[in-house]
């Protein structure tokens, strides 16, 4: 049996405060309901981190934010820094979203940035790796992910790497035209991964958790959780909607601990 599991949803560009409120009160109780071996997380867009933070606190939910800057504060419009989040009190930073690095190039040395600069405040780094289609179709999806993650967690010491948390989502598996990932693939990548954490940081790297995400849905969960290196779940349009995030979890806890 898994010690722990992870599993969370990023809401992206998706809810007003209300909407986060509300998803957020039954999450609550359902936080309450199910294993604490269960680690739940949200995402939700900057504005409504502050209100959210009010209604979790005191429960086990780990509350993440989507982005944020490296600089503590500076002259860089549009940006939230790492002690703006930390006033909150997130618990976690999602960095390194396919949609952040397509779209607003980011890149894996600004990554690697942002997690050492997270680490500085205890801020839990959720770190999405993934190759894209012409990548898998190139035979180079091992290659790419080996260089995500080297330049990713550059210069972290094995004590900083055991605060990270790694979510492996393939380009090609996200979102509305994403095609879910076979699970044999899963299996051979998963266990990959874990064998370049332990290239990389010796036994600690056993202790990283990987999750998976990428079109994860009600009927495909426990193929990819039953697999050994498989930690969590990672889940966008599934999750959005609470009565389907619940399934997935009532589901889940009992595969799992009864
Ligand atoms: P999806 O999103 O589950 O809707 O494919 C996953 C993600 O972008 O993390």
């Amino acid at each position: 049996m898994k010690k722990k599991i992870w599993i969370g949803t990023n809401w992206k560009m998706t809810k007003t405060i209300a909407e986060g409120l509300d998803f957020t009160h039954e999450l609550k109780k359902i936080a309450e309901a199910i294993s604490p071996n269960i680690q739940l997380f949200i995402i939700p867009s900057h504005t409504s981190l502050f209100p959210i933070k009010e209604v979790i606190s005191g429960s086990t939910i780990y509350l993440g934010a989507q982005n944020m800057h490296w600089e503590d504060s500076g002259a860089y419009t549009g940006e939230i820094s790492p002690r703006m989040l930390d006033e909150i009190g997130i618990d976690m930073i999602e960095l390194g979203h396919s949609e952040r690095r397509q779209y607003y190039n980011e890149t894996d040395e600004a990554i690697n940035k942002k997690i050492l600069a997270a680490l500085e405040y205890s801020i839990k780094p959720l770190i999405c790796i993934g190759e894209n289609i012409e990548q898998k179709n190139n035979l180079i999806s091992k290659e790419t992910l080996s260089a995500q993650l080297k330049v990713c967690l550059k210069g972290l010491s094995k004590e900083q790497a055991k605060q990270v948390v790694i979510a492996y989502e393939p380009v090609w598996a996200i979102g509305e035209q994403g095609i879910p990932a076979e699970v044999e693939y899963v299996e051979e990548i998963h266990d990959f991964l874990r064998q370049t954490l332990i290239g990389l940081f010796d036994d600690t790297g056993m202790e990283i958790p990987v999750l998976y995400g990428g079109s994860v849905n009600h009927d495909n969960f426990l193929n990819y959780i039953n697999l050994e290196n498989v930690n969590g779940l990672f889940v966008g349009r599934a999750a959005w909607e609470i009565d389907s995030f619940q399934k997935i979890l009532y589901q889940l806890e009992s595969h799992l601990f009864d």
